[in-house]
């Protein structure tokens, strides 16, 4: 069965909801799934996954650094990752504090490893956002992402 990890890091509590929120997505999907904290786990485990969703909240339009720093770290499994499928997701403060350029630096580090990213045409392109702690309609974002990841992963495997 496919498996996708779902890694987040999170200070005050927004993040680590949207986390949960995918992680109910990837339930309801084809694959099995594992929700870490980023700051709790080393990159060796990227290469037991099919699929990867890491989520960020938003800093100075970036990802945290325990997050850059982690996939700072994952060089160490460059090469070892292509063809897994990436997503990522992110929590900010304000419209227009950016949200999605966080999301994209996230992706494009999936990218240099080789992975398929997931874009969605029908909710967040690039992967759910939300700003301050997620509304309903961020949660579905998120639930739907895991799921769709985890159909995908698993179609792939
Ligand atoms: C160091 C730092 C930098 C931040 N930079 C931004 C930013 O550039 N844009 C923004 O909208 N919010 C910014 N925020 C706010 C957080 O992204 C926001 O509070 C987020 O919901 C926190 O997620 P968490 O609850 O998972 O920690 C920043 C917060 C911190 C602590």
């Amino acid at each position: 069965m496919a498996k996708v990890l779902v890694l987040y890091y999170s200070r005050t509590g927004n993040t680590e909801k949207m986390a949960e929120a995918v992680k109910e997505g990837v339930e309801n999907s084809e694959a099995e799934v594992d929700l870490k904290n980023i700051e709790k786990v080393e990159p060796a485990i990227l290469t037991d996954y099919e699929g990867i969703i890491i989520g960020s909240p938003t800093y100075y339009g970036l990802s945290a650094a325990p997050v850059k720093e982690f996939l700072d770290k994952s060089i160490k499994f460059h090469g070892k990752l292509t063809n897994k499928i990436g997503s990522a997701f992110s929590s900010c403060a304000t419209v227009g504090g950016g949200v999605e350029s966080t999301i994209l630096s996230i992706l494009e580090a999936m990218l240099v490893h080789g992975m398929v990213v997931k874009g969605y045409s029908d909710i967040g392109h690039y992967g759910p956002i939300s700003v301050g702690e997620p509304d309903e309609r961020a949660l579905k974002e998120c639930q739907d992402i895991g799921e769709r990841v985890g159909n995908l992963a698993a179609r792939f495997s």
